[in-house]
């Protein structure tokens, strides 16, 4: 069914970064189809969302979104609202019978079949599709940061943690030719584009399935990245400490652009608890790996995820996950509450945890977090950083805002431009950000 010429947008993104980047894509795309950009939703003739259902209170937030919307169709039944992303594809089987004021929905492996269904002018088809079985990277992209880019280098997921929803919504792992992840960063790079972010579900098992005479290894991707003129920092999210094999440590340590910084996701520091959660690591190697990591890559800054209340975690659980916080004192870790996701294996297990038992737990763990992150800022006062500047503060336009190699938030004060890179003497610190100012003469590279 046809309906009028829609001529605006609008796109709300939940989630992680994968899902940032998704939606850099349907803007792309819809831009290309000949529709611009409304900055409030109230103006806006598609209402786009992508969505998340990591956890249950993704899905309370952005449910609420969802109805906001519908009253918003109801005083203008012209708007089209458009469903994508995670959240969907976790609800195609009753999606519309539930919000029948939808007009599209699709997972995220199908955001180029928008160009199918939104058509030229911006008419919108009703009809929902799903599954998960192409890349994105050849769609039209809108980057909202002009220095720093994205690089999907893999989708999906074939780990099996019992927590975790992405597998069912994001399908097995796919990733992209090494050679195809060469020419984006190449031309990003000609667009002005310094620092690049790899992503994927799981970016060190990247390349497994390609075939055999392309399969260089995560380690080797991140070499051919470091290589690529103009690129002068390179990130991944999420690696797995079950792929963070010797290849990737050493290519770490060797290659100038990639960041010393690592983001290891814990989970739990009881490995009867990582058993549980079929994460493939005991206690002991995750230790093991975070010596050998710091003993390679000097100065690293290590983050990480937490779970507090897995079922069956019990205090003594909770308190190995407190050693490990103490022993390998991260620089900053995102924490959060067990949340049966539905269709898991963990939802289905014996010993759910109370919510007040998770909540003591997580202050606990918070507050624990916060010291370590304090402390490692700390310990950086007095020392010059090299900052990546991304623009004027958003609470003070006098002050610079960028980020260290360690992807630290800097305050800066001096006068330097958008996306040069510049050495900074680090005045102050908390738990959250450095402050300081433009050091005398530049940082060798
Ligand atoms: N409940 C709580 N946290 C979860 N995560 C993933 N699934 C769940 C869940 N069901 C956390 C993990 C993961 C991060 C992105 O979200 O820590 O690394
Ligand atoms: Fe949310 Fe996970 Fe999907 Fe990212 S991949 S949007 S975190 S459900």
């Amino acid at each position: 069914m046809l309906q009028r010429m829609h001529r605006r947008y609008h796109v709300q993104t939940f989630g992680c970064q994968m899902n940032v980047h998704d939606s850099e894509r349907m803007k792309g795309l819809l831009e290309s189809l000949g529709l611009g950009e409304a900055a409030d939703p109230a103006d806006a003739d598609v209402l786009v969302f992508n969505t998340c259902t990591i956890r249950e209170r993704a899905d309370d937030r952005f449910v609420a979104h969802l109805m906001e919307a519908r009253a918003a169709k109801q005083r203008d039944p012209e708007k089209a609202i458009v469903v994508g992303g995670c959240w969907s594809e976790s609800m195609k089987d009753e999606l519309f019978e539930t919000y029948p004021f939808v007009d599209l929905a699709f997972g995220p492996g199908h955001i180029s079949k928008l160009a199918e269904f939104i058509g030229a002018g911006g008419d919108v088809a009703r009809g929902h599709f799903s599954t998960f079985d192409e890349f994105s990277g050849h769609l039209p992209l809108k980057r909202e940061r002009p220095h720093q880019a994205w690089l999907q280098i893999s989708q999906g997921c074939n780990s099996k943690c019992s927590y975790c929803i992405v597998p069912a919504v994001r399908g097995r792992e796919q990733s992209r030719r090494a050679a195809d992840l060469i020419a984006e960063a190449t031309s990003l790079a000609a667009d002005g584009v310094v620092e690049l972010t790899l992503l994927g579900q799981n970016v060190n098992s990247w390349g497994r399935d390609l075939p055999p005479d392309e399969r260089i290894g995560f380690g080797g991707l991140l070499r051919a990245l470091d290589s690529v003129e103009g690129i002068e920092r390179i990130r991944f999210t999420s690696p797995h400490p079950k792929d963070m094999r010797d290849d990737v440590i050493s290519a770490m340590a060797d290659c100038p652009a990639v960041c010393e910084h690592l983001h290891l996701p814990l989970q739990s520091g009881s490995t009867r608890i990582l058993k549980a959660m079929r994460r493939t690591y005991s206690r002991d190697r995750y230790l093991e790996l975070v010596g050998r990591i710091r003993a390679s890559v000097h100065g690293i800054a290590l983050t990480t995820d937490i779970i507090v209340g897995f079922p069956g975690e019990t205090e003594g659980d909770f308190a190995e996950t407190m050693e490990v916080v103490d022993q390998v004192g991260y620089d900053h870790a995102y924490t959060f509450v067990y949340s049966p996701r539905r269709g898991t294996e963990a939802a289905a297990m014996a010993g759910q945890v109370d919510e007040a038992t998770k909540r003591d737990r997580i202050t606990r763990l918070v507050d624990l977090v916060q010291q370590h992150a304090q402390r490692r800022n700390r310990e950086l006062v007095g020392t010059v950083q090299e900052v990546l500047i991304e623009g004027p503060s958003r609470t003070d336009a006098a002050v610079l805002r960028g980020r260290t190699r360690g992807n630290k938030t800097a305050l800066v004060r001096g006068d330097a431009a958008a996306g040069s890179l510049v050495g900074v003497l680090i005045e102050g610190a908390t738990s959250q950000t450095l402050t300081g100012r433009l050091a005398p003469a530049a940082v060798p590279a």
